[in-house]
């Protein structure tokens, strides 16, 4: 995502990172497989530092081998704790400095370790070809596609035509054999029919849409906040939500993946040691977090999260809100029908240069003659029944 974002900016420069890129391999003769390990063993490390895009849980990374002697680097990286606890100034100041979260320890060769810190020491300085030329440029929507529009029933209005309609109907039938104000039984018998229409069409309306469940927002076993982890802490969604790219699901987090932190982030800033020693219940029991879910399709629904996210190119919170603020899930959106294919109407997809859509030779030609200013979902067939239900 962030690779999308910025790729209208690094297309420009394209040209000129391929050129440096071939310059680079020829004069450098920079090992690409070591920049593939580096990025491997980096990722871990990746929950909790960016380089060069400013601090999350730990300091930003951005040029440490040059700040830090990197025989210390390598000691902090294995075992930042003895370090700490050995009384090196420098290593108990930014301790301190990050609310004394400690670091995981790890168990790196040397070689392991000079691959790492050549990753960091890289990082910037290595061209990403494959990726700033392989992404296509997104083609200009007009008007952003901004949060979808609630499009809940208007529940009250249907509930005040309800009871208006009953009301009707008794009075009619009052008249009708008590009162006799109305002579014409006529009268009485088509009030009475439409009344009872409206009264049947809310039912019907109200016993659909009770599946549906907009702001549902189920109470957890564990009281995990959002807020706290995606938001204060900036982890990354995918660090978690592991599968969204390649899968179906999301998925969620297995307890174990909590344990990269929480071994020794024992106590949170609100529920101190309680909800976190649920973590660690669970994995000494061995039974799972039952967490329960919010988001829910029927099974005669299919819907791909690679799909929107990895080919859509779609963020999480089109679909979810913002995350980043809130403690507790809650659901957006009401999941019908209407919702997806409202999204599919307007949303045009990354059509440009894209391989996975090269074979609609027709719009490609519409758009290239100016008759169509984008593609659309529903252009692509997003609308048909089969692509939604098994
Ligand atoms: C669970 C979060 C977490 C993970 C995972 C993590 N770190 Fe850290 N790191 C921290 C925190 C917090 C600090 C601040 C110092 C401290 O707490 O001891 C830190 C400090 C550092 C420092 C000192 C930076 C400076 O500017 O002073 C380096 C270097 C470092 N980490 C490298 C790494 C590397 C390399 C990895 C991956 C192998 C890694 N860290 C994984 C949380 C983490
Ligand atoms: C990448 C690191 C990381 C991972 C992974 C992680 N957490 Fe946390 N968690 C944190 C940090 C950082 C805090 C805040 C600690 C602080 O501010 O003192 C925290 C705090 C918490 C708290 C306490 C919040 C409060 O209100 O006091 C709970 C509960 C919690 N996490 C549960 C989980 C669960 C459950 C998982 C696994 C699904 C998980 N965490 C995975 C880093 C992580
Ligand atoms: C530290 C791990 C962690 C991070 C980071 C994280 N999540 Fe979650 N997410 C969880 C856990 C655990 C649950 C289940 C508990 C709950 O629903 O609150 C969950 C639940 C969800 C759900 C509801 C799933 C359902 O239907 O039950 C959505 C949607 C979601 N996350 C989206 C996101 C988005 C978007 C981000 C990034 C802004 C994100 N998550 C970041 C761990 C994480
Ligand atoms: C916020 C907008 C949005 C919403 C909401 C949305 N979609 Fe989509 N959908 C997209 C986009 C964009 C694509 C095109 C992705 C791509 O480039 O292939 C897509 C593609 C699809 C495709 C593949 C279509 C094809 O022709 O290959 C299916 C199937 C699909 N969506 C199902 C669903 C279902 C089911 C829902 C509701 C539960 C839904 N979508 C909700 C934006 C949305
Ligand atoms: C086009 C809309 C859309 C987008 C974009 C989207 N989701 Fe979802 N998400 C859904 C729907 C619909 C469900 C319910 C799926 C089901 O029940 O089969 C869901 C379910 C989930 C769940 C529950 C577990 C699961 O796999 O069913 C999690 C977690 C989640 N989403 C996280 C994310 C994260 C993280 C992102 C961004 C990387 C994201 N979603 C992007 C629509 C979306
Ligand atoms: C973009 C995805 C999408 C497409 C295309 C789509 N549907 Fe649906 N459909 C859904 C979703 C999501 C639901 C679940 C609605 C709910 O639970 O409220 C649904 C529910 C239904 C239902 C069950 C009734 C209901 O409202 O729950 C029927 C019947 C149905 N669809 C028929 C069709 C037919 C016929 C077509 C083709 C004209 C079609 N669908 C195309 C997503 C889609």
């Amino acid at each position: 995502m962030l690779i999308f974002l910025r790729s209208s900016l690094l297309k420009s420069f394209s040209t000129k990172i391929i050129s440096s890129f071939i310059i680079f391999i020829f004069f450098t003769g920079i090992n690409l497989q070591a920049q593939d390990d580096g990025k491997k063993l980096f990722q871990i490390c990746s929950a909790c530092h960016s380089i060069g895009k400013g601090k999350l849980i730990g300091p930003d990374l951005k040029g440490v081998t040059e700040r830090l002697d990197r025989d210390w680097l390598a000691s902090f990286i294995n075992n930042s704790q003895a370090v700490v606890q050995s009384g090196d100034e420098y290593a108990v100041k930014v301790f301190q400095e990050y609310n004394s979260i400690p670091m995981p320890p790890n168990n790196y060769s040397d070689e392991q370790m000079n691959i790492l810190l050549d990753y960091i020491e890289n990082f910037d300085k290595a061209p990403k070809p494959v990726e700033t030329v392989a992404v296509a440029e997104a083609p200009e929507v007009e008007g952003e596609y901004v949060f979808m529009e609630e499009t809940a029933y208007p529940f009250a209005n249907l509930r005040i035509s309800f009871i208006i309609s009953a009301i009707i109907i008794a009075l009619s039938l009052i008249d009708l054999f008590i009162t006799k104000i109305v002579k014409t039984r006529f009268i009485h018998i088509l009030i009475i029919l439409i009344s009872g229409a409206i009264i049947t069409e809310v039912i019907v309306t109200e016993a659909i849409s009770s599946g549906r469940a907009t702001y549902y927002e189920p109470d957890q076993p564990i009281q995990f906040s959002h807020k706290i982890h995606a938001g204060d802490n900036l982890i990354d969604c995918n660090y978690c939500h592991f599968t969204v790219d390649e899968s179906k699901y999301a998925g969620i987090p297995p307890v174990q993946l909590c344990m990269n932190c929480h071994n020794l982030i024992k106590e949170g800033p609100y529920t101190g040691k309680e909800e976190i020693a649920k973590i660690y219940a669970s994995l000494e029991t061995g039974m799972p977090i039952q967490w329960v879910k919010v988001y829910y399709l029927p099974d005669h629904v299919y819907f791909s999260h690679a799909q929107h996210v990895a080919v859509g190119k779609l963020e999480c919170e089109e679909c979810h809100g913002d995350l980043t603020s809130v403690d507790r899930v809650q659901q957006i959106g009401d999941l019908s029908m209407g919702w997806c294919i409202e999204c599919h109407r307007i949303k045009a997809v990354q059509f440009i240069d894209n391989d996975f859509y090269s074979r609609y030779t027709k719009l490609h030609e519409e758009l290239r003659s100016g008759d169509i200013n984008q593609v659309t979902v529903s252009n692509i067939g997003g609308d048909d029944c089969q692509k939604c239900h098994y």
